[in-house]
């Protein structure tokens, strides 16, 4: 969908030529271009300021039908962040208007003082997540542009056609991990969504391995079970492998996947069940990456382990009260039903660390409301035992914009997860400081793997758009991890 173009605009008849502008700075060296610029800021509604757009027609010596400048602001200000925004804003507004495709004239890097390559990849990040609609269950529907092109130098053309396709793949990742995301939890109940997920990493030659109820109780993941209880729906265990030919080292990525988060017996009320089916998140991120890794032929060894359940109230839920033994021996006492993610994640953790022997292993999901409160809902909270770790995972972060903040672990707040029957129990003992108690709660069963937990409660759902990503899932993770593996497969 992303096109390498060096088209000549006197010549080429198309239909949408799209052009940045800043405000106070040329950034574009053709003299046609600079010659459209000129003449759109002698208009008094166009200045660059950011966000400021004009649609000119019909201009002389450039055959395209249609000319949208769009403000970048002020040079000083722009960064890959606000080529991304602009380049997603674009699209939705070629949507908007029913146009089936866009030319970007790509500003000159140096006079961006950025490289092509930086350039080039937030454009094109930015224009092929905003491309995408979730509309499936909708009897009218949007079209999406078929083609987006990149128009640039004949030998950036030739040079960064690598790029197009590593990010195409990687944002395909990502709006596969949004279509997951939004939904609706009935059509995506555990079996459902193991099904879908299943079908998805076939197609890219994953190794695949899928526990169902039967093995998951011979196989004592209890706690796991423990959470399913209640739902008429099946759990599962979603094993994804993708091997590389002679790399030594394995990364292990778990992912949260409660289909639907009622709370439980410790129901939910209000608001807070309103959209609990992006519970699953971390799970759809965690297949979406390993798919996307696959099919770039990522050199790096890596597991993706998706726990599967729907937590729901009935006569055969888990009670609050109930103890259950994990699958590392450790018995919980449930506190709290509606605290189901770490239950589920600690047996898929101890059962992957156990039998695989990662060296890396980081679980996403959407684990606390106290986190959003801590960090709002566009940042991600980041626990490790590792700060090296956690200090990747920011800077693969600052780069994607999928922000992350670290959190400490503290080891005496281990003292509020204490219980009077069990090992531990599965909620702290007060409200506060809620995003680490649950990391801690999960660091009990790592043992002395280097770990780190992201919780995405907040970014991983829109109730409004943004500028590339309709309302509803946000990908969040995929463009993350993707730049983690890239990190961690080219050493
Ligand atoms: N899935 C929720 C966390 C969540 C909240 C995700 C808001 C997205 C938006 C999680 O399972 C949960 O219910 N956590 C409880 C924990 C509490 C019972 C200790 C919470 O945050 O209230
Ligand atoms: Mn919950
Ligand atoms: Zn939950």
């Amino acid at each position: 969908m992303l096109r390498m173009t060096s088209i000549d605009l006197n010549k080429s008849k198309i239909e949408t030529l799209a052009i940045v502008v800043c405000e106070d700075k040329d950034i574009h060296d053709d003299p046609l271009i600079k010659a459209v610029i000129a003449r759109a800021l002698k208009l008094k509604e166009f200045s660059g300021k950011k966000d400021e757009t004009v649609t000119l027609y019909g201009l002389p010596n450039i055959k395209a039908q249609r000319l949208v400048l769009w403000g970048l602001g002020k040079f000083e200000k722009t960064d890959r962040e606000g080529l991304r925004s602009m380049a997603g804003k674009t699209v939705k507004h070629c949507i908007h208007n029913q146009l089936t495709s866009l030319y970007f004239a790509v500003p000159n890097a140096s006079m961006l003082k950025m490289e092509m390559s930086t350039v080039l990849e937030a454009m094109q990040e930015g224009a092929c997540l905003g491309n995408h609609i979730f509309h499936k269950f909708k009897g009218e529907k949007k079209r999406a542009l078929r083609q987006i092109h990149f128009r640039v130098t004949k030998q950036v053309s030739q040079k960064m056609r690598q790029l197009a396709s590593r990010v195409a793949a990687i944002c395909e990742g990502t709006t596969m991990a949004r279509d997951w995301v939004s939904m609706p939890s009935n059509e995506k109940t555990p079996e459902k969504l193991t099904r879908s997920i299943v079908g998805l990493a076939r197609k890219q030659r994953l190794k695949i391995q899928v526990f169902n109820e039967a093995q998951l109780k011979q196989k004592r993941l209890d706690a796991l079970l423990a959470v399913a209880a209640g739902s008429q729906s099946k759990p599962s265990l979603v094993l994804l492998a993708h091997r590389a030919p002679g790399a030594k080292k394995t990364l292990a990525l778990i992912g949260k996947g409660v289909t639907f988060d009622s709370g439980g017996l410790n129901i939910k009320t209000g608001a807070s069940i309103s959209d609990m089916k992006s519970d699953m998140s971390g799970a759809a991120a965690v297949a979406a990456t390993l798919i996307t890794a696959a099919k770039l032929k990522t050199k790096l060894n890596i597991i993706g382990a998706i726990p599967i359940v729907e937590n729901m109230p009935s006569g055969r839920a888990t009670r609050p009260g109930d103890i259950i033994r994990s699958y590392a021996g450790k018995t919980v006492e449930i506190g709290n039903t509606d605290a189901e993610g770490r239950l589920i994640l600690i047996d898929a953790i101890s059962y992957v660390i156990k039998r695989y022997k990662p060296q890396v292993l980081i679980d996403l999901a959407t684990l606390t409301g106290a986190c959003v409160v801590a960090l709002g809902d566009k940042i991600a909270g980041v626990f490790s035992n590792d700060d090296d770790l956690a200090a990747d995972i920011i800077a693969s972060g600052e780069k994607t914009h999928e922000r992350c903040w670290q959190l400490p672990l503290p080891e005496d707040y281990k003292e509020l997860l204490k219980s009077d029957f069990a090992d531990m129990n599965n909620i702290g003992n007060t409200r506060a400081g809620g995003a680490i108690t649950a990391a801690l709660f999960l660091s009990a069963f790592v043992t002395d793997t280097r770990w780190a937990h992201i919780d995405i409660a907040g970014p991983a759902y829109l109730k409004k758009e943004s500028a590339y990503c309709g309302p509803g899932g946000t990908g969040f993770g995929v463009r993350l991890l993707s730049a983690m593996i890239r990190k961690y497969a080219d050493r």
